[in-house]
């Protein structure tokens, strides 16, 4: 773990306007963050240059979504390129919301990961298991099969995060508790080891994100294969800075 950076997101979702949005970067800008963690905010697209502006660059700034190729008739849609002429470096990718709402398949997560890197980004590739899955014990089988997809797409891992957010916890205020966290985080280890490498498996970050909060980010932060988290509700406040100051 020593070797892995903590890195903590916040993921604003689809909330936030001009004003809200400038009062929460003034107190992420004051901070003080640890300057050990890695922090990114994840913007709704029509602010990422608005925010970019108002952040210091060690605060990065994340798309929340894009297609997978880099422009032409797909209306609507955002391409990475454009993420990175707005002066936002990463982007994050197969949000539950996105895969559930919006009937994103694990093949077309796989391919926008592929293209976002690229085009030069670093990316959050999101996974994680709904209830139903884990009550009929096949936790292992989705993550495994949503890592499976990604892994078929990416040769350099350097640039990419992978956020576990079990669906069960997102904003449902039940957070994963540390040790069934920690047992997901293990699996995930053990899959990269088996699948990639022990290199990928040993330096690759794995953030939790599922209802964490100021108050249990601190004991989610010591379990040994956590690195750090992806933020939904409490990024959206002052506490965000108390999570991503966890390990202080
Ligand atoms: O991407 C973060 C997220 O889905 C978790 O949301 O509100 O449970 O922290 P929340």
């Amino acid at each position: 773990k020593m070797s892995r950076q903590f890195c903590v997101g916040g993921n604003w979702k689809m909330n936030g306007d001009q004003k809200s949005i400038a009062e929460l970067c003034k107190i992420l800008s004051a901070g003080p963050l640890d300057p050990n963690t890695q922090v990114y905010v994840g913007v709704p697209a029509p602010y990422l240059i608005y925010v970019r502006s108002l952040l210091p660059e060690t605060i990065n700034v994340a798309a929340q979504n894009c297609y997978k190729v880099e422009k032409g008739a797909f209306t609507g849609e955002i391409s990475p390129a454009i993420i990175k002429d707005t002066g936002a470096g990463w982007v994050i990718l197969g949000h539950s919301e996105r895969r559930q709402i919006f009937k994103e398949s694990d093949e077309l997560i796989a391919e926008k990961v592929e293209h976002a890197l690229a085009a030069g980004l670093k990316v959050v590739a999101c996974i994680g298991e709904t209830l139903d899955e884990r009550e009929a014990n096949k936790t292992q089988e989705v993550v495994a099969r949503q890592m499976c997809a990604i892994a078929q797409k990416v040769k350099d891992w350097t640039n990419v995060v992978v956020a576990y957010e079990p669906v069960w916890a997102i904003g449902t205020g039940k957070t994963a508790t540390p040790e069934q966290a920690q047992e997901v985080h293990a699996y995930l280890r053990q899959w990269l080891t088996e699948n990639i490498s022990k290199e990928v498996a040993a330096t690759l970050r794995i953030q939790y994100g599922g209802s964490v909060t100021g108050a249990n980010a601190k004991d989610l932060a010591k379990k040994p294969d956590i690195d750090g988290f992806l933020v939904g509700g409490a990024s959206l406040k002052p506490e965000f800075v108390q999570i991503v100051n966890a390990r202080q």
